[in-house]
């Protein structure tokens, strides 16, 4: 079998490197990939967005299956056209990514579903957005409607900056197109979960829930990221929880888009908010896998890319309704000097062979030199993925291999995973 793998980050190289662990025989292509991907198989230099030559390249290369993994070629139609000219993808088609692309649209979708969200109003001119945040209890969170690389919600601790942020993004040009139209949602305090569903819009397979970390210093702290680690399995997220998200979220949220005429054929990732109640909310949808959250997941599911395979080409029939993981498994991001405001690039950076048993290292914003020099060549570098029996395992494992690698500047938590260990007790027990 012949797979193209589309994008060039960590969640890219942990997909090439679970095809390869699956299907050994496999041929891997990655575009663009990294030097992560150079491992497993063969990088073409084409971004992931120029959908006309990812199409040429598949015909061309007699790509059996087409895995996408970030949101701009999902929203640009590339699954769309890859479908058009009968060649399997997994990946929604570019109604089905409104859920992501458009936060305005998600929100219009969930409400008429009935999916628990966050109350809020959707504007496109600032003197109504000013009237709804004013008449409205702070905090607040004013999100870009469009895609934003990750950034475009910002929580507001107070109306007056709530007010300034609907501002930039709707009279300023902060975020672009992005922010041409905003949301204004009501803050939820609580625990965050990621819950990824693999689904050919009818079937729904669960995968283990996973949390990541998303600011940028240790105790959930300081500035937003597009993420600094991730683990899995969460055990807050009891099978009666994912019931619930099944019931409650996903099987709704894919009616709705079916009514819509939105095809969905891939993974639909629900960013939820537990609230006090334990009602699951939803403050977002991905239209993809999650991004450190992969690097976690599949490590430690073994088999699991055979599900990607038959969504893709057809006669998806899942034995069961969840996946649950075989290990525990945290992945540690290694950043760069200054992410995220002024990432730092250029440094050398040593991995040692066999870094640790028990780990992996995923690429993401790396480069190799003509003389085979690695190089930081993106905010976050490396993922660092610590396997184990427990969470307090394998978040040891990850903090002990990213302690060996080196380069200028080395950026990173060594809290990964701290939710779930406090839980245990583990790190109090055993130091
Ligand atoms: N980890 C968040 C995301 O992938 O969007």
């Amino acid at each position: 079998m012949r797979i193209l793998v589309v994008g060039g980050g960590g969640r890219e190289h942990a997909l090439c490197w679970a095809l390869k662990r699956d299907a050994p025989d496999a041929t891997v292509f990655a575009a663009p990939g990294n030097p992560g991907t150079a491992q497993l198989g063969t990088n073409l230099s084409i971004d992931a967005v120029e959908v006309g030559k990812v199409v040429e390249a598949v015909k061309e290369l007699r790509i059996d299956l087409t895995v996408v993994g970030p949101e701009a070629p999902l929203a640009a139609g590339l699954a769309d056209a890859l479908r058009a000219t009968g060649r399997p993808v997994f990946g929604p088609d570019r109604a089905a990514a409104r859920i992501e692309s458009s936060k305005a649209f998600a929100k219009e979708v969930m409400q008429r579903a009935g999916v628990p969200t966050p109350a809020s109003r959707t504007f496109d001119t600032l003197a109504p957005a000013i009237g709804y945040i004013h008449r409205h209890a702070e905090p607040l969170v004013v999100k870009a409607s469009g895609l934003a690389g990750g950034k475009g919600a910002v929580v507001c601790v107070t109306r007056d900056e709530a007010a300034r942020t609907a501002r930039a993004m709707l009279a300023e040009g902060a975020f672009g197109e992005a922010g041409r139209e905003i949301v204004v949602e009501q803050f939820l305090e609580g625990e965050e979960l990621s819950i990824l569903a693999l689904t050919d819009g009818e079937r729904i397979l669960l995968l283990p829930a996973a949390q990541d970390h998303k600011r940028l210093s240790e105790g959930d702290a300081g500035p937003n990221t597009g993420g600094m680690g991730a683990y899995c399995p969460v055990s807050i997220a009891t099978p009666a929880l994912l019931e619930r998200v099944r019931r409650e979220v996903l099987e709704p949220t894919l009616r709705e888009l079916a009514v819509r005429g939105a095809q969905y054929a891939g993974v639909l990732y629900a960013g939820l908010m537990l609230g006090a109640d334990g009602t699951p909310h939803v403050l977002e949808f991905n239209c993809r896998f999650g991004d450190p959250e992969t690097q976690a997941l599949l490590p430690a599911l073994p088999g699991v890319t055979r599900h990607l395979v038959e969504i893709a080409t057809g006669g998806w029939r899942p034995e069961r309704t969840t996946l649950d993981a075989t290990r525990a498994a945290v992945t540690t991001v290694l950043a760069a000097p200054g992410y995220p405001d002024t990432p730092e690039l250029g440094a050398a950076i040593i991995v040692p062979r066999d870094v640790e048993p028990g780990t992996l290292v995923f690429h993401a914003g790396t480069y190799r030199d003509p003389d085979g020099t690695l190089r930081v060549h993106g905010g976050r570098v490396l993922g660092v993925t610590g396997l184990g029996d427990t969470v307090w395992e394998a978040a040891r494992r990850s903090a002990a291999a990213c302690e060996l690698i080196a380069y200028q500047g080395k950026t990173y938590r060594r809290d990964i995973g701290w939710r779930e260990i406090r839980r245990s007790g583990a790190g109090a027990a055993r130091g």
